[in-house]
């Protein structure tokens, strides 16, 4: 009886490398086991702010999950490290962003090409820790390695349907952290509301960052009455990126043109091709009011926004959205049809005059962009319109235009409706579920996703940068929904980002993810339960 409690409890205080996403390799080493204790220093390489940096977050997180205090010391390299968790770069390691963990009796030792690297393995560890106080954690001697598959390792968040505060924000990047994710899509301008400050046009939040009311539902005939609205300001944003910055992220803001433009149109009407009165909507959908691009005054403003955003977000790619653009007030506009004209656009194949236009104003702001050093993302609506292969494309009606646009050459993210819409429901039980957008993502379905297709040729595989789980924000109302619809999600797709699809093994996956919910409970963090049990899965095939 005794025997039984003290391996039990001697059992809980044991450091579980197969964590999620699953390392490449997790190779025993005979040793005796190391034991993490409050007295353990974190060493990193003296004068590397980087190193500092992630060195404090490693002892926040020890601390965060066991109660125990490391303190960090810089070091020279030929200081003892007997006892420590070292963290150091290796310059000879083949990926930017992989790490090596290496276990002995003696240390604990977390490499890395790069700082990022070296986050990543201090996220591998932080998760191979027991959940609850303690003293010593026993870490069995071992060789740990992995390497993502993918360089592109994307969440997405919309924060104009719904708008979320600088907190929800920065607790959105922890849990990316987490998972080991590298790109937050920042969606900031829509129809319903403009959230970015802009300087030059103050109107934008002024006007554009207010609604009159928010439709019940899926667009019922029933409107809640509520002012609703709000803003990042430019101090925000900054401190925002810069706390994606010290986790590795890229923040990639998105301003959707020429569609998707009412919040801007609401303040500036001249914007637009009737001249407005326009107002910041209070429905969902598509709206036919978008940008009139007949006229110079709407280039220059699109470029003196983005003058700003470029100042705002230093990272190499701005998303310029591209979805969803009716052509109707462009094919009635005199300015727009001379537009037309003078550039001498003809209808070719299945692109009309207008579907070149859209083209035509998209080049515009990709060359402006490139002579600032940046490129640009779009959705693959853009495929559509003759726009260069120096556009990277973002897959979302489907996996097939990520392979479309592959094939002509174009860079592809992979963010498809299906399964890759973290808005969707995420069982087919909708009726026990928040009200989400429709269709059914399950857990299962995000994990099988593989962003490159078995089909698309092998001189062709480069062109897919990774994959990103998108989460629009109409039926989502606050944190702890967004929560509810990324968790457990995320962790399926992390192990899609990882890695190599013969390596995955969705039966292991869900052995592994309980420790991970572990995690999200000690943080507090809104998380689908449901998605733990194995019947549910049983249920839904079809
Ligand atoms: C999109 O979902 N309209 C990109
Ligand atoms: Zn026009």
């Amino acid at each position: 009886m005794l025997i039984t409690v003290i391996t039990a409890v001697a059992q809980e205080h044991r450091a579980d490398y197969r964590v999620v996403p699953l390392p490449d390799r997790i190779d025993g080493i005979k040793d005796k086991d190391f034991l993490l204790k409050s007295t353990c220093l974190i060493d990193y390489p003296a004068g590397n702010r980087d190193m500092e940096r992630v060195a404090v977050m490693l002892s926040g997180y020890i601390e965060d999950l066991t109660s125990m205090h490391l303190s960090t010391r810089p070091v020279k390299s030929s200081t003892n490290n007997s006892g420590c968790i070292s963290l150091s770069l290796d310059p000879k390691m083949i990926n930017d962003e992989g790490y090596r963990i290496t276990v002995t009796s003696k240390n604990i030792e977390i490499a890395g090409k790069t700082p990022a690297g070296v986050f990543h393995g201090i996220q591998s560890l932080r998760k191979s820790l027991p959940v609850g106080q303690t003293t010593t954690v026993i870490m069995p001697a071992a060789q740990i390695v992995s390497n993502p598959r993918f360089g592109y390792r994307g969440m997405h968040l919309d924060c104009v349907r719904h708008f979320f505060d600088a907190e929800t924000v920065k607790r959105y990047l922890d849990i990316m952290a987490l998972h080991g994710m590298n790109r937050l899509h920042w969606h900031l301008t829509d129809d319903q509301g403009w959230r970015i400050e802009i300087k030059k046009y103050p109107r934008l939040t002024e006007v554009g960052g207010w609604r009159k009311g928010t439709v019940l539902g899926h667009n019922s005939p029933v409107n809640d009455g509520i002012r609703y609205g709000g803003y990042y300001t430019q101090d925000e944003i900054r401190d925002i990126v810069q706390y994606a910055t010290d986790r590795f992220i890229t923040i990639i803001p998105e301003v959707d043109m020429p569609g998707h433009m009412l919040g801007a149109l609401a303040a500036y009407p001249e914007l637009g091709c009737t001249g407005g009165p326009y107002e910041v909507w209070c429905q969902w959908g598509v709206a036919d009011d978008i940008l009139c691009v007949g006229q110079d005054k709407t280039l220059q403003f699109v470029k003196d926004v983005l003058d700003e955003v470029m100042q705002l977000f230093p990272g190499e790619y701005i998303h310029i959205g591209g979805d969803e653009s009716p052509r109707v007030r462009w094919q009635q506009c005199p300015r727009c049809q001379q537009r037309i004209k003078d550039l001498g656009l003809t209808a070719h194949g299945k692109q009309s005059v207008e579907a070149l236009l859209q083209g035509w104003f998209t080049t515009q702001m990709q060359q402006y962009l490139a002579a600032h050093g940046r490129h640009i993302i779009g959705w693959d609506e853009l495929l559509g319109c003759d726009v260069d292969t120096t556009a990277t494309i973002m897959s979302w009606r489907g996996a097939e235009p990520g392979a479309e646009g592959a094939k002509l050459g174009h860079d592809v993210i992979m963010t498809p409706v299906g399964p890759l819409y973290f808005d969707y429901y995420q069982t087919k039980d909708t009726w026990n579920e928040p009200t989400a957008f429709g269709g059914c993502n399950t857990l299962k379905k995000v994990y099988d996703f593989d962003p490159v297709a078995a089909d698309l040729p092998a001189g062709m595989r480069h062109h897919i940068l990774g994959a990103q789980a998108n989460v629009w924000t109409e039926y989502i109302t606050c944190e702890p929904q967004i929560q509810y619809q990324i968790l457990p999600r995320m962790a399926a797709l992390a192990e899609v980002q990882w890695m190599e699809p013969a390596a995955k093994d969705y039966q292991d996956f869900k052995a592994r993810l309980p420790h991970l919910v572990d995690i999200y409970k000690h943080y507090g963090w809104t998380y689908r339960a449901k998605s733990l049990a194995v019947e549910e899965e049983e249920q839904e095939q079809p």
